[in-house]
């Protein structure tokens, strides 16, 4: 008789093996940062790319993964809100409102950096960006870790925000060292951003929060971000963005754009009603409810891309303040 071959014959099909092959546990993902390693982890925005945040080869080599300039600083991210003395400091009363209210949730916080704080999380600038996310997987990973750790988002410098395990591999495949898989991110597009650093909080970046309920929070209002606030390069222009160029257009002028662009391989992200004359896989319509239309963004994006579109026209979702983090995704995705 002859001996089990020792290779199973259908392994001769599987594609080549991936780099990284199986999703980590929180322990060996913790082994990975305490080695000054990359960690892609759940959040309940988007995935993060997580280094230790006191590690400075560790943040070095981020930076280099993610092929951000350096003068961009990151969020740290910790387990709870009493650990911002250890990177805060002068911390007011509105951003310790915003905190006890919004945390754990989808809400940054830039406040006065803590002595000792590393320049390369502050892009040399004077203030930190801090969040606890809500996601039970990073939760999880912080409080073993037991320290901050830094983490973008985990898509290289420019692209779309992954908010699937599978796109960080997709994205940044060997040089991520272990990646945690925690499903689908809830909300979908990236935490809010307020700069309390400042006498009178105000909004960088929105997000899912709208205004109302982070003045509800917080008990001020929040002003317009003027000269003085600091720099976040997530508000630079041309930032989240596919492969393919993105039109954002209200519906009339998708159907005049269909006829103009012939000869394109045009997609579209349509909103309740289905865009004529396009085929399956090259048209998405998503019901025009904020968080459901949030949740899938940038997948939905991903898969148009995916299918070899050239131009995608975004239908121009309603301008109230449910909408505007994910208008501020598309206006940026949308600009040249
Ligand atoms: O939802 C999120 O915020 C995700 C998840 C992983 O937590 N993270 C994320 O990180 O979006 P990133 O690096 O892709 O975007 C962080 C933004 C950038 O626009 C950066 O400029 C801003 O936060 N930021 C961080 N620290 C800052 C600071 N000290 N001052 C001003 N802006 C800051
Ligand atoms: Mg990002």
């Amino acid at each position: 008789m002859e001996a089990a071959p020792a290779v199973r014959p259908e392994s001769q099909s599987e594609p080549p093996t991936p780099a990284v092959l199986t999703f980590a546990t929180v322990d060996e993902a913790v082994e990975v940062l305490r080695r000054g390693g990359l960690v892609g982890f759940p959040t309940e925005t988007v995935y993060g790319l997580g280094a230790d945040a006191r590690n400075p080869e560790a943040l070095a080599r981020l930076y280099k993964v993610k092929g951000r300039p350096a003068t961009h600083p990151v969020i740290v991210h910790i387990a709870g809100k009493d650990e911002l003395p250890q990177w805060a400091r002068d911390i007011p009363d509105h951003a310790r409102k915003l905190a006890a209210a919004l945390w754990p949730g989808p809400l940054t916080l830039v406040l006065k950096r803590a002595e000792g704080v590393l320049d390369a999380l502050t892009g040399g600038q004077d203030t930190i960006g801090l969040r606890v996310p809500a996601h039970p997987i990073a939760q999880a990973l912080l409080q073993a870790f037991g320290s901050g750790l830094a983490a973008p988002s985990a898509n290289r410098f420019g692209r779309l925000s992954p908010t699937e395990a599978a796109h960080v591999r997709a994205d940044l495949g060997a040089e991520v060292d272990a990646i945690l898989d925690g499903g689908p991110c809830e909300v979908g597009i990236e935490s809010t951003i307020v700069d309390c650093s400042g006498e009178q909080p105000s909004i960088l970046r929105p997000g899912r929060l709208t205004v109302a309920q982070l003045e509800a929070a917080a008990g001020v209002s929040m002003a317009v971000p003027g000269e003085a606030a600091p720099r976040a390069p997530g508000t630079l222009e041309k930032h989240y963005s596919p492969r393919a160029k993105v039109r954002l257009l209200k519906r009339t002028g998708m159907i005049e754009a269909l006829t103009t662009h012939k000869g394109k391989r045009i997609a579209a992200l349509g909103l309740e009603v289905a865009v004529p004359r396009l085929p399956a896989g090259l048209l998405i319509v998503e019901a025009a409810v904020a968080a459901s239309y949030a949740h899938n963004l940038y997948a939905n994006l991903r898969l148009l891309d995916a299918a070899g579109a050239d131009l995608i026209l975004v239908e121009m979702p309603p301008d109230t303040p449910a909408w505007a983090g994910v208008l501020d995704r598309l206006r940026r995705a949308a600009s040249d």
